[in-house]
C-alpha cells in the first residue's frame, strides 16, 4: 500500500535517515492508539514498508480516519488498560501511542490520564516482557523539559515534571527504564509538538491550530506576543523516527531517550509563518497580541542525539507542511475545520457530558 496519495515533495526528496527498505519486514507489530493523528500516519508507513500491523484503540475519534488502510490491518476495539487475552499473540514489537495526548485532556480527568499515560504503559510493557517481546518505542513528550531554566535542553537534562501529562509520561519513561534492565528494549521518544496533515486530523496542536484559526477567521492571536519557544516535528518525520527506533540496532537505541524535533520555534515566528502562507493564498490575516493565560508552556530542546545515534533526521519544515496542509484540506469547509472531534479536549468533554444520558437507551436514534 502505498504511504502517501500525493506525489512527492521537494521535502520528501530529500532524505532523513530512514532506510530505504525495512531490515526484517515480516513481523508483527502492535500499535496502540494508531488510529490517532499520528497513528493514521505511521500505520501506512509500516504496511508500506513490508511489516503487518494490530491497532489497539479504543476509537474515541471513530473509525472513519482508518479508512485508507483498514482493510490492511487488523483492529483490536479495546481499552489499554485492559489488555484483550490474545492481544500480544504473534506480535513481535510494539509501538505504544495509546493514552491522553495533551495537558488539557490530562487536567481534566488526571485519574483517567494516570491510569492509561502511566499505569497501562507499565503493564504493558511488563506483558510484552513476559512474552520475550524485545521492541517497545514509546511516544513520549519535549513537554517534559517544560518548567526548566531558558536554553536549549538535550536528554540528560534535569527534568522536573509537573503537569499531570508530563508526570505521568515521566512515569513511564522511569518504568520503561527499569524494565530494560530485565531485557526490555524499550526506545522513549521525546516527540515535540507534532504539525503537519493526518487522516485523523487534530486542529489542536499549534501549528494545526493557526491554519484553522487563518481560514476559518483570518485572526491569529498571540498570547502574551507569542514569545515562547516551541520544538516541533512533522507528523511524517515523527513517524518514521518511530520506525526507525523500531529497526535500529537494539544496542544503539536500548533504554535510550531521543528528542525527536525538526527545530525550535517561538510561537510568534510560527503564527508569522502561517499568516504568509495563506495571505499567498490571497487571504489577508491579522495578528493580535493578546494577554497570557496562566499557563505558559515554553521550552526548547536539541536534537542532535536522535541525528548522531540513529542518523535521523527531521526533514519537513513548518513551512512545507502549512503549504501541503493548505492544499489537502478543503480550505472553505468551516464544519470540518472547527468539528470538536479534531480538538481532543472538546470532544472528550462532549463525550463524557452526553455518556450518561445516552446509556439509558439500547440506540443513538
Ligand atoms: N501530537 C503531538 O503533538 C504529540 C507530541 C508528543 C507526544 N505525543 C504522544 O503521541 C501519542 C499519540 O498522539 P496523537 O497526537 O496521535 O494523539 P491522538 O489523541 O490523536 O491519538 C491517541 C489515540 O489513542 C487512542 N486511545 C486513547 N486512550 C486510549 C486507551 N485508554 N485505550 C486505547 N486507545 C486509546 C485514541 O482513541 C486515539 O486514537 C500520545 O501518546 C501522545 O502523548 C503526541
Amino acid at each position: 500500500m502505498a504511504a502517501d496519495a500525493t506525489p512527492p515533495s521537494p521535502a520528501e526528496q530529500r532524505p532523513n535517515g530512514l532506510a530505504p527498505a525495512a531490515p526484517d519486514p515480516d513481523q508483527l507489530i502492535l500499535v496502540t492508539g494508531g488510529a490517532g493523528y499520528i497513528g493514521c500516519v505511521l500505520v501506512p508507513r509500516l504496511l508500506a514498508r513490508g511489516y503487518r500491523v494490530r491497532v489497539l484503540d479504543r476509537l474515541y475519534f471513530g473509525e472513519e480516519p482508518l479508512a485508507g488502510f483498514r482493510d490492511s490491518v487488523e483492529l483490536v476495539v479495546g481499552d489499554v488498560r485492559e489488555l484483550p487475552a490474545r492481544l500480544l499473540d504473534g506480535v513481535d514489537g510494539v509501538i505504544h501511542l495509546a493514552g491522553l495526548s495533551n495537558d488539557p485532556t490530562a487536567e481534566f480527568n488526571p485519574e483517567a490520564n494516570w491510569q492509561m499515560n502511566a499505569l497501562a504503559t507499565e503493564h504493558l510493557a511488563r506483558a510484552c516482557l513476559e512474552r520475550e517481546l524485545e521492541r517497545f518505542v514509546f511516544a513520549s513528550s519535549c513537554s517534559l523539559y517544560d518548567g526548566l531554566e531558558p536554553g536549549i535542553h538535550d536528554e540528560s537534562a534535569a527534568i522536573e515534571p509537573r503537569a499531570a501529562y508530563a508526570v505521568s509520561k515521566r512515569y513511564a519513561e522511569e518504568r520503561l527504564l527499569e524494565l530494560t534492565e530485565q531485557g526490555l528494549v524499550a526506545v522513549l521518544l521525546r516527540n515535540g509538538t507534532v504539525y503537519g496533515h493526518s487522516p485523523r486530523m487534530r486542529f489542536d496542536l499549534v501549528v494545526n491550530t493557526f491554519v484553522k484559526d487563518a481560514l476559518v477567521s483570518g485572526r491569529l492571536s498571540l498570547h502574551g506576543g507569542g514569545w515562547m519557544w516551541r520544538p516541533l516535528v512533522d507528523v511524517r518525520d515523527c513517524a518514521d523516527a518511530m520506525i526507525a527506533a523500531y529497526e535500529a540496532p537494539r544496542e544503539l537505541v536500548r533504554g535510550e531517550i531521543f528528542n525527536v524535533l525538526h527545530s525550535n520555534y517561538q510561537i510568534r515566528e510560527l503564527a508569522m509563518l502561517v499568516a504568509g502562507s495563506v495571505q499567498l493564498a490571497g487571504r489577508p490575516i491579522e495578528l493580535v497580541e493578546v494577554e497570557a493565560p496562566t499557563l505558559l508552556r515554553d521550552y526548547e530542546c536539541a536534537n542532535a542525539k536522535l541525528s548522531r545515534t540513529l542518523g535521523f533526521i527531521p526533514r519537513r519544515s513548518v513551512l512545507e507542511a502549512v503549504s501541503e496542509l493548505l492544499s489537502r484540506i478543503d480550505v472553505g469547509n468551516r464544519a470540518y475545520m472547527t468539528d470538536p472531534r479534531h480538538y481532543n479536549i472538546r470532544w472528550l468533554e462532549l463525550l463524557t457530558e452526553l455518556k450518561p444520558a445516552l446509556d439509558k437507551f439500547a440506540s443513538v436514534l
